[in-house]
């Protein structure tokens, strides 16, 4: 068990401490602590009075919509991010606010309206009296005083380093930002990233800044150049970036820090499901990779997924932990996958501490993709979602069941089932299994992990051809090549997968917000910073109506580009035809339930504990059938006082379960689902849970607000 310094609560309790005072206890990182844990060793919340929890306080931050921040408090200030990005400080008492960051702020024109982003938190370092909060915002990271709110002295330029500066010229015009908080070691930030998941990808490198200086001083090549261990995994080109990239560590990192050793997750090679210009296992993507934390040399790796062609990245930083075997501790990582398993390494050696299989798995028949033969399983613990569907796996209760039926008859299905031009199920889904809220365990190797049970339907369509589009006017043509694969060919967009209609878009939005959104991205949408303006001002033309109807002239223009159909992002063959999740005529999923729950697994002798459904949709109940589960997002944290809270729910509750047995002591009603990991502190002697509730993933309602609970 990792703690820092500040977590030590029997260090800080002040002489006056009554008797039921909780001692001042922080939230000092980004999910607990540098194991990524969710542990807290508060006590005063427990199963006898956890009943009694009432609202203490909440914050509206102004800015409505999703939020999967999990705030961090430290010396009684909490630190959060609101659903556009802007970085605020609280009394974390009583949520007063004490101060605001917002990108650009002296630069931006009042009432401009800002793009709204997930950020799920900030990191903090401190010496001394210097103490420094590191964040990011667009392609930047950024450095403050945490008592100010101010940039942070001698760091970048005016407190800010670009996040392309160690990912080669090649990143230069692609998207590249950051979702997740940077893993702190001595005076070192090492970043996450997020990056288009298509043929544009920049390379996902992991890259070290200095925390005093902003200065880079190290990277770590996910795609190997040739000469590095790993370059053979791909095609000979890969490396160069040109139409392969990706292999980005998003989820974050956990790092040991007596060790000093960084654990850090990675996800697929890009483009997702296409693998014809990435021959080969490819290193490291999908890898767990142990990293020499000061200098980003490997120490050993494990890769989860070989050749990814099903988008199954890491997607939750992995857990430090200690594990028991016969009479001996040994300090293990913890890795949860979005097919729902678990996988246990000897965190120094990277040795499994339960055997994995190679087993084999469907080929593709699709031309030039060359899939992997054998997919890596555990053999416990046993996994924590369903493996397979068959028919008696379509849900019971739906009004269309033949239907559904004869859908998933009609469909190929399976785990590792390559997508072809035909339908696919793919269960587990895309959205796991676990999750980016991640794992909870506590001292004693228990892991607790909320999953998701949602089967997909995914097809793959070719990529039209430049001469194939040629009837189409510009802004038809960059629509179907760039955003027909989301918002659909004929704008209809995917309400169920949070894909929004284009069709009357200009009624929504002007057509500078557009231009802006296009280039920047928003929420689950990437940027497209590498479309030239041509492009982008004839897509715009096409969805305000405004476009002129001729056809293109035939022969070029002088001056202009050869050919408007050459579109400058690159473009892989094969492209995933939307994201489709498989639901009923009432938008239930398709099959039966649970469709979300909460597991509790023993880590040392890999049984499972416990599992119960996580949510529950309150007009099913009313019908009579028992709680479902419903889908989740954000993670579970655990404390010693004996208990598990969770919202993450789309029922917008947050509940308290007994971490021995699963059953649920108490739950509340949020202003909109908490798709976000809670934190819990003390201050003035009292214990807290808060937790951002801003809705709006599922389609469900929006909130702008922190919540926090206490007892009376
Ligand atoms: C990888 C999938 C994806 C691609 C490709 C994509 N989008 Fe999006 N788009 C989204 C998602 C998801 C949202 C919802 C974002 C949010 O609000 O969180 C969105 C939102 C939008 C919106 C805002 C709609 C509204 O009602 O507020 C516009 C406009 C838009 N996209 C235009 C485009 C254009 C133009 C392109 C092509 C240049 C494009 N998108 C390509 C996924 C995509």
């Amino acid at each position: 068990m990792l703690l820092v310094s500040r977590c030590l609560p029997l260090l800080l309790i002040p002489a006056v401490l009554a008797a039921g005072d909780a001692p001042d206890t922080d939230w000092s990182e980004y999910l607990g602590d540098a194991g990524r844990t969710h542990y807290s060793l508060l006590t005063q919340i427990d199963r006898s009075n956890v009943g009694k929890l009432q609202l203490a306080w909440e914050f509206q931050t102004g800015d409505v919509g999703e939020m999967q921040c999990n705030p961090l408090i430290i010396g009684g200030t909490l630190y959060g991010v609101t659903a556009a990005g802007d970085i605020f400080a609280l009394d974390a008492a009583s949520g007063k606010p004490r101060w605001r960051w917002r990108e650009g702020a002296s630069s931006q024109p009042d009432g401009r309206r800002r793009s709204y982003r997930i950020l799920r938190g900030v990191s903090y370092w401190e010496s001394g009296d210097d103490r420094r909060l590191l964040f990011t915002a667009a392609g930047w990271l950024y450095c403050v005083d945490a008592g100010t709110g101010r940039p942070a002295a001698g760091f970048g330029q005016d407190g800010r380093v670009s996040l392309k500066a160690g990912l080669g010229p090649t990143a230069t015009e692609k998207y590249v930002i950051s979702t997740t908080p940077g893993a702190v070691f001595e005076d070192l930030i090492i970043m996450p990233l997020r990056l288009s998941e298509s043929a544009d990808a920049a390379a996902g490198y992991l890259q070290a800044f200095n925390v005093r200086t902003g200065v880079l001083t190290w990277v770590f090549r996910t795609i190997p150049p040739p000469g590095e261990f790993g370059h053979d995994t791909w095609s000979a080109e890969s490396h160069r970036n040109h139409d392969v990239g990706g292999a980005n560590s998003w989820a974050g990192m956990a790092v040991d820090r007596t060790r000093g050793i960084l654990f850090a997750p990675t996800g697929s090679a890009a483009p997702d499901f296409w693998g014809g210009a990435r021959k080969g296992s490819n290193l490291f993507a999908n890898s767990l990779l142990a990293l020499d934390a000061r200098t980003g040399r490997r120490r050993w790796h494990f890769q989860f997924v070989h050749h990814d062609l099903w988008d199954r990245d890491l997607p939750s930083p992995p857990v430090l932990t200690t594990v028991r075997r016969g009479g001996r501790s040994i300090d293990a990582v913890a890795q949860t996958t979005k097919t729902g398993h678990v996988f246990v390494f000897h965190r120094e050696t990277g040795e499994p501490l339960f055997p994995i299989e190679e087993r084999p798995v469907p080929k593709s028949d699709l031309p030039g993709e060359v899939s992997w033969p054998t997919q890596p399983f555990p053999v416990q613990p046993k996994p924590f979602s369903r493996q397979t569907l068959s028919e008696a796996d379509i849900n019971p209760y739906a009004e269309n069941r033949d239907a559904l039926l004869a859908r998933f008859r009609g469909a190929r299905h399976g785990a590792f089932e390559p997508f072809g031009l035909h339908d696919t199920v793919l269960f587990p889904g895309f959205d796991g299994g676990a999750e980016w809220g991640g794992a909870a365990v506590d001292p004693q190797g228990v892991l607790y992990v909320n999953a998701n049970e949602m089967a997909w339907i995914a097809r793959l369509r070719e990529t039209p051809k430049a001469d194939e589009l040629a009837h189409l006017s510009p802004g038809q043509r960059t629509y179907a090549t760039v955003c027909a694969a989301c918002h659909g060919i004929e704008r209809q967009g995917n309400p169920a997968a949070n894909l929004p209609p284009l069709t009357d878009v200009g009624a929504r939005k002007s057509r500078e917000e557009i231009a802006q959104l296009i280039v920047t991205g928003k929420g689950m949408m990437p940027g497209f910073p590498a479309l030239p303006a041509s492009d982008r001002e004839a897509v715009l033309d096409f969805l305000l109506g405004v476009e002129k109807t001729e056809t293109p002239p035939a022969a070029p223009i002088a001056g202009a580009p050869a050919s408007r159909a050459s579109i400058a992002v690159a473009q892989s063959p094969y492209r995933l035809n939307g994201y489709q999740r498989f639901i009923d005529s009432r938008g239930y999923p398709a099959i039966s339930p649970p469709w979300g729950t909460l597991t509790a697994i023993d880590l040392s002798t890999g049984e499972q504990r416990w599992q119960v459904v996580l949510g529950e949709y309150p007009e099913l109940t009313a019908e009579g059938i028992p709680p479902t589960g419903t889908e989740n997002y954000g993670g579970p944290i655990v404390t010693a006082g004996g208990l598990v809270f969770i919202a993450a729910t789309k029922d917008a509750k947050l509940r308290a379960f007994d971490r021995d047995t699963g059953r649920v002591l108490w739950e509340a009603e949020l202003p909109a689902p908490g798709f976000a990991t809670p934190s819990t502190y003390a201050v003035g002697g009292k214990q807290y849970i808060v937790v951002a509730a801003g809705g709006t993933k599922l389609g469900t309602g929006k909130s702008d607000r922190y919540v926090a609970f206490a007892l009376p």
